[in-house]
């Protein structure tokens, strides 16, 4: 590795000064199921940035009681929900609010957006069907060097990201990844239908994971999916199954569908049976772990499975669906930035996120925590520097869409341009997409 390669990675986990500095691992290095295999040593995936954002606009189960038939008490009851955050501005949308979450992360790890090497975003309301959302986020915080995909694993495609990343870190591949869970579920939930808009909620969260040297990190993953239940969780229309059309519209096939009871029964058994794979993996028992963060469904399904099943204790287990609702892929990343407010994670602590959702999915992974979680101090250069760096994305975005414009414009072939003919075929200057604001 290049020595300045190195010297930005040490600044991200913190060993120049600015930064979360990683703590040595105090435990021996056997206690902990090793990681893949790695040529010339010890090579880990450690979360060394985090943020979330959600919009402001709080709708409360009060509210709800005017929308539809149902009750403050019947949702707390039933769910633990008490409100949820809605994006309300149309101008906040998936990549706008997983932008915000990046931008966050990056600022906490105190690196720079050009050194992220990939961005993965999970969403099930993504941006457009394509391009990216991911990619419109790579363009708004101004990530030149990074590649860029979504991820499909519904709820439980936060965790999945963080395998994505483990893996493309392990491999040699990245430096630093991006994780971001972003949902503005709002847009797909159908708000006549009780049986699902009291559910879910809006936000994002994001998770900077970098190449590490101190042992624990991401260590142990567990992904599953059972496809025969795909229609217990599913926006029907839209897709090539069924292409939007008046009728698609019509009868209300572009809103989330779900049988609530079955998916339920499901989540309750598989959220035991992942963190139990994931903590075997990583050489862990349920007695060892400092915290649980669950996806944030519905307090009863964590109730039964984390707690009962389980048998973690309540104070190990973080819950914060009562203000926030279900935001699918954005709920363990938001939970987890709430956690380290709280000061529920310090270095050297064993976690788990849990999740599960549509496909049907689910995913475990165990981290032992490697950075402190203090507010850094961040020094006011580089900090305006990023900020600067911010704008300039914003900027860059526009002059390449300009540049693109006078491709367009200008004719390819040199009699056309002596005609003067390609003035009358020069198209419209392109409309920005959403989310390469530069918010
Ligand atoms: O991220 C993954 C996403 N999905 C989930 O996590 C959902 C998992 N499932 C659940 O959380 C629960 O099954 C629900 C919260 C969706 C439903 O709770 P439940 O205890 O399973 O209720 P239920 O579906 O059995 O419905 C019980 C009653 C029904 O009335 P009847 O048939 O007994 O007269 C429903 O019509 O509650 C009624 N009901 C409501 N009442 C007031 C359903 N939704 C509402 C509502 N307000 N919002």
């Amino acid at each position: 590795m290049a020595e300045n390669e190195r010297s930005d990675l040490d600044h991200a986990a913190g060993r120049n000064g600015d930064g979360p500095a990683p703590v040595k691992d105090e435990a021996p290095a056997q206690q902990v199921a090793p990681p893949l295999p790695q040529p010339g040593g010890g090579r880990y995936a450690q979360i060394v940035g985090w943020g979330y954002h959600v919009p402001s606009k709080v709708i409360t189960n009060h509210d709800l009681e005017q929308i539809v038939d149902t009750s403050d008490e019947w949702i707390r009851t039933r769910t633990g929900i008490e409100e949820r955050r809605v994006a309300a501005d149309p101008n906040e949308t998936t990549a706008s609010l997983a932008a915000a979450a990046a931008r966050k992360a990056l600022d906490v790890a105190d690196v720079h957006p050009s050194k992220v090497d990939l961005i993965i975003c999970s969403t099930s309301s993504p941006e457009y069907i394509f391009p990216a959302t991911a990619s419109v986020v790579q363009d708004a915080i101004g990530a030149v060097n990074a590649g860029a995909f979504d991820l499909s694993a519904a709820c439980s495609g936060f965790v999945y990201g963080l395998a994505m990343a483990r893996g493309h870190i392990l491999a040699g591949d990245a430096e630093y990844v991006l994780v971001i869970g972003a949902e503005t579920l709002s847009r797909i939930v159908d708000w006549t239908d009780r049986n699902t808009c009291v559910l879910f909620g809006d936000g994002a969260g994001a998770v900077l994971v970098a190449a590490s040297d101190v042992p624990g990190g991401i260590m142990a993953t567990e992904l599953g999916s059972d496809g025969s239940g795909a229609d217990m969780l599913i926006v029907p229309a839209g897709g090539s199954a069924h292409p939007a059309s008046l009728e698609t519209v019509s009868n209300g096939s572009h809103f989330i569908k779900m049988e609530g009871k079955a998916v339920f029964r499901f989540a309750v058994r598989v959220m035991a049976e992942a963190t139990t794979k994931a903590l075997d993996r990583a050489g862990l028992t349920p007695d060892d772990v400092d915290l649980v963060i669950p996806h944030q469904a519905n307090l009863r399904i964590v109730q039964n499975s984390v707690l009962r099943q389980l048998k973690i204790p309540e104070d190990r287990v973080f819950v914060n669906l009562q203000r926030y609702g279900n935001t699918s892929t954005a709920s363990i990343p938001i939970a987890l930035c709430e956690a380290i407010e709280a000061k529920k994670v310090k270095p050297g602590d064993n976690l788990v996120f849990v999740g599960f959702g549509g496909g049907l999915t689910w995913a475990a992974c165990a981290v032992k925590w490697g950075v402190p979680t203090a507010a850094p101090e961040v020094g006011w250069w580089r900090s305006t520097r990023r900020q600067a760096g911010y704008q300039a994305a914003a900027a860059r975005s526009m002059w390449r869409r300009a540049v693109r414009w006078m491709y367009d414009v200008w004719p390819a072939d040199p009699e056309e341009a002596a005609s003067g003919d390609h003035e009358a075929t020069a198209p419209e200057p392109k409309k920005q997409v959403s989310g390469s604001r530069g918010e």
